[in-house]
């Protein structure tokens, strides 16, 4: 059975401090993801910057790139650092923007902050520290010349709201150095709620072409990704890296610029409701098979009951029965064929058999003798396969994330931190 696990932002930042608390206060503890001096050097961090790192900072470390590759802080810059954790981008931003530029730290787990200030007080005149959340920055509109961001926006909840934030913080013009997680396949609603998987980097990752639909949505533009990195292979979980690989969970470093203005309301919803990122959306989440089920339905009987009402109404409009019945045959077979791929994921070939016998049926009753019993049931086998393939994708991504499956791989270890088998 699925888990519905329905949890709510509070709950997904709760579990996101305590996992980042363990981190901070335990960091030779053992996690999913690469943590300290071995992560920094994976990530082609420049010796001297690592070796300016106080210890305890650079052991804290947990950042899934090297924002400092995109290169967008200039000496001078009043810079934010959204999720700075023990601050090792922070520090080396402190350098990059000298002593006539300032840091902002920000970070959301207390203990993450209490480190950075411990580590950067007095050493680092330049740095001040803020414990806040992406989702509300505690800053005046365009006060900022650069940001940086590693690792934190997969972690937040409402990412539109974070990127909005960014925007109306940054001067016009302003640069933006981004390291995240991103996949390739979307999590479905069905798991993507679950705080326990949400901290693990992988599960409130957004797909890499819709991060950047949302980055221009919120008015960012010369968006370059400069590095992709397989940053999970260096996890020291197997099951990490499995799901990892399954989701092509990646990391990209990247760059953009603030644009002068906003787009309007209207143009982000034209945007957003372009046909391409819809239809990409579907297949993605599996769901072209029900979208051209339903069409082919509204096609059929809306077709029929706005010629009846129509004729009602004294309006007398024919129906050209070779192109209803052929745009109704179209569709169908297409719904079938979107369907039938699910078998790649899901190795039931229960879906297609349901899909054919419907198509039969359907086929049968408008082009050799027409039955509305006959098409009705044709109907109710497609739609019942649509439902079964819709159900058999959701319980094979559940298995891959181990909902279910709680013995198998994780336990929660003291304060948060997790332990797994190796
Ligand atoms: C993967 S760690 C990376 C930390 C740091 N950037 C580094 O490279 O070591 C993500 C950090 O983002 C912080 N974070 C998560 N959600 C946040 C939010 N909504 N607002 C601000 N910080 C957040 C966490 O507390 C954590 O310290």
């Amino acid at each position: 059975m699925v888990a519905v696990l329905g949890y709510s932002p509070q709950q997904i930042t709760e579990a996101v401090q305590d996992m980042y608390t363990a981190v901070a206060d335990r960091p030779d503890a053992h996690f999913h993801f690469p943590v300290g001096g071995q992560a920094l050097r994976f990530l082609d961090y420049a010796t001297a910057d690592v070796d300016s790192l106080p210890q305890g900072v650079a052991a804290s470390f947990a950042g899934v790139g090297n924002p400092f590759m995109a290169d967008a802080l200039h000496p001078g810059d009043t810079s934010l650092d959204i999720g700075a954790g023990a601050g090792n981008d922070s520090l080396i931003a402190a350098s990059r923007v000298g002593t006539g530029g300032q840091v902002i730290a920000l970070d959301l787990t207390a203990a993450m902050t209490r480190k950075l200030k411990y580590h950067a007080d007095g050493r680092y005149p330049n740095v001040g520290v803020i414990q806040a959340s992406a989702e509300h920055l505690p800053l005046a509109d365009e006060s900022i010349d650069s940001i940086t961001s590693n690792g934190a926006l997969n972690l937040v909840p409402n990412k539109r709201l974070a990127l909005r934030e960014m925007f109306r913080v940054l001067r016009p013009g302003g640069r933006l150095q981004l390291a995240d997680v991103v996949i390739n396949r979307p999590v479905n609603v069905d798991c993507d709620s679950d705080p326990r998987l949400w901290v693990e980097c992988v599960v409130g990752a957004t797909v890499e072409d819709s991060l950047l639909a949302m980055l221009g949505d919120a008015g960012f533009e010369n968006i370059r990704i400069v590095r992709r990195l397989d940053y999970f292979a260096h996890s020291p979980s197997q099951q990490t890296r499995e799901i990892a690989k399954s989701f092509g969970a990646h990391s990209i470093e990247l760059r953009a610029q603030r644009a002068g203005r906003a787009p309007q309301w209207w143009q982000r919803w034209l945007r957003r409701c372009h046909p391409r990122r819809w239809l990409t959306d579907l297949h993605r989440r599996g769901f072209l098979g029900v979208a051209t089920l339903t069409l082919a339905l509204i096609n059929c009987y809306g077709a029929l009951a706005a010629v009846a009402i129509l004729a009602a109404l004294g309006a007398g409009v024919a129906l050209t029965p070779s192109l209803w019945a052929g745009t109704i045959a179209l569709l169908t077979i297409l719904a079938t064929l979107f369907i039938a791929v699910g078998y790649r994921r899901h190795r039931s070939a229960l879906p297609a058999i349901l899909c054919v016998i419907g198509t039969v049926l359907v086929l049968y009753a408008l082009f050799i003798d027409y039955s509305a019993i006959t098409e009705f049931a044709g109907f109710v086998f497609l739609a019942g396969a649509a439902g079964r393939d819709l159900y058999l994708r959701r319980r094979e991504e559940a298995a891959r994330l181990g909902l279910g499956r709680p013995e198998s791989h994780v336990k929660t270890g003291v304060s948060g931190a997790r332990t797994e088998r190796r």
